[in-house]
Formats: C-alpha cells, sequence, structure tokens
C-alpha cells in the first residue's frame, strides 16, 4: 500500500526539497509513499486570485478565507477519504512518535499548511481538521512542519530503513531517550569504549543501556519518565 500524502500550501515550490533527498527520497522514487501538492492560490478569488483578507475584529496581518481553504480542500480529497485531515499549526497538539507511528500505519494524510496570522476558525470545524505543531516555537509557516511530520512516517513505511530493528530501539519508542553509542577506536582522546559492551554479554549490555537510557531521560525530559512511570502505575492496577 502506498502512503498518500496531499499537501495543501501557498508555496508548492517547497516540495519535496528535502524529503526528495536520502531515506524520504529513495523511498519516493520507489513508490512507498507519494506526494500530491496543491496550491491553494488556485482557488483563490478575482483576478489576484486572493487567499487572505484583514482579521474580522481588528488586529495584525491577515487570516486566510474559509471559503479558499475549503474549495482547496473539497478539490483534493473527496468526503469520503479515509485519510486524517491535518493543520500544521503552533497551536496544534504536540507530534509524538506515537501519533506518527499510527500515521504511518494508516493511508496517508492530508496536510493543510498554514500561513499569515491564522486560518478562518470555521473552515478548520466545517473540514474536520486537527492541528498539529511539532513544537513550542513558531515557523514562519507550516511547511516545513509538514515536512518534518512526513519525514518522520515515511522512515517508519515498510522497506524504508535498513535495519527492521532500528525503529523499535530508537528514542520514545519505549518512552524513553535512546543509551549512548561507542564504536572503533577503541580508544578516543584517553576515552575508553565503556567496558561492559565490550564483555559479550548481552543481558549486562542489555541492563547496562536500559540504565544509561533511564539516566538520560531523567537529567534532559524528566516529563518523560513521569508519564512512563504513570503508564506503568496505570498497568499494574488493571
Ligand atoms: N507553523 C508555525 N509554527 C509551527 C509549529 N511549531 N508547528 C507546526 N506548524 C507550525
Amino acid at each position: 500500500m502506498t502512503f498518500r500524502a496531499t499537501i495543501l500550501t501557498l508555496y508548492p515550490e517547497m516540495f519535496p526539497g528535502p524529503l526528495g533527498a536520502s531515506l524520504s527520497g529513495k523511498a519516493l522514487e520507489a513508490g512507498t509513499w507519494e506526494h500530491d501538492v496543491r496550491n491553494i492560490r488556485e482557488h483563490g478569488q478575482g483576478a489576484h486570485r486572493a487567499v487572505d483578507d484583514t482579521p474580522a475584529g481588528g488586529g495584525p496581518g491577515m487570516v486566510l478565507r474559509a471559503d479558499v481553504l475549503a474549495a482547496a480542500i473539497d478539490a483534493a480529497a473527496p468526503a469520503d477519504d479515509p485519510r486524517p485531515r491535518l493543520m500544521m499549526s503552533p497551536r496544534g497538539r504536540p507530534l509524538t512518535q506515537a501519533r506518527v507511528r499510527a500515521l504511518s500505519a494508516g493511508e496517508g494524510a492530508l496536510i493543510v499548511c498554514g500561513r499569515f496570522e491564522g486560518v478562518d476558525e470555521r473552515v478548520i470545524a466545517a473540514r474536520g481538521l486537527e492541528e498539529v505543531s511539532i513544537g513550542d516555537y513558531v515557523l514562519s509557516g507550516g511547511e516545513l512542519a509538514a515536512m518534518v511530520l512526513l519525514d518522520a512516517c515515511v522512515r517508519l513505511l515498510p522497506g524504508v530503513m535498513g535495519h527492521e530493528h532500528s525503529g523499535t530501539e530508537e528514542s520514545f519508542e519505549a518512552g524513553l531517550l535512546e543509551y549512548p553509542h561507542y564504536t572503533r577506536p577503541q580508544l578516543f582522546e584517553g576515552e575508553p569504549i565503556p567496558e561492559v559492551l565490550m564483555s559479550g554479554h548481552h543481558g549486562k549490555i542489555a541492563e547496562w543501556r536500559r540504565a544509561q537510557a533511564e539516566r538520560i531521560t531523567r537529567e534532559r525530559r524528566p516529563d518523560l519518565v513521569d508519564d512512563a512511570t504513570k503508564t506503568a502505575s496505570k498497568q499494574n492496577e488493571e
């Protein structure tokens, strides 16, 4: 099954951008996923194909018109299209690896890239758009955020990553950040590879990696440790 991404943007020339290189680029060439990029301006109004207007109630900037975006969405995806409809926005729920995994297991997504000060609220509700944020900072538009989301999904599609495995041991999959990695040379600027990793004792290595992952997560992302503990104690209650 091909993962289909339909992207609605005012800057179609930005795509595939970095998604045309490396793993995602090869997967695009191989047909593992496809992207259909559409210019919202094709549905703009009048000779100038206007897509935005001044905010009701006043204030700075411009707002993407509901009628224009609705027409662009309707032309890109029929009402019975089963794919989730996302809109990249700093106001959205934060993207997580769990959401990425769920998306990559589906048929794809319709992704609206926001611009201007905002998008008329009525079209968000009327077309069932789910707002998604890639972090607590503001980009100049949703295009880079859409690329981040797609990159995270595409690498999980069957056949895209070299080792089946490399998807399940990495950061966030166990609710923890990843353990540290080492390779040759055995001694680098006086620092040796931790001895346990050279022991060949698989049980001890796994135990050491788990402890390191917990330490790093506690230091850098105490919020993740809290979540993991909550999930574990909930499972114990059941
Ligand atoms: N558009 C602008 N900022 C964004 C963010 N942080 N996440 C998703 N889309 C955005």
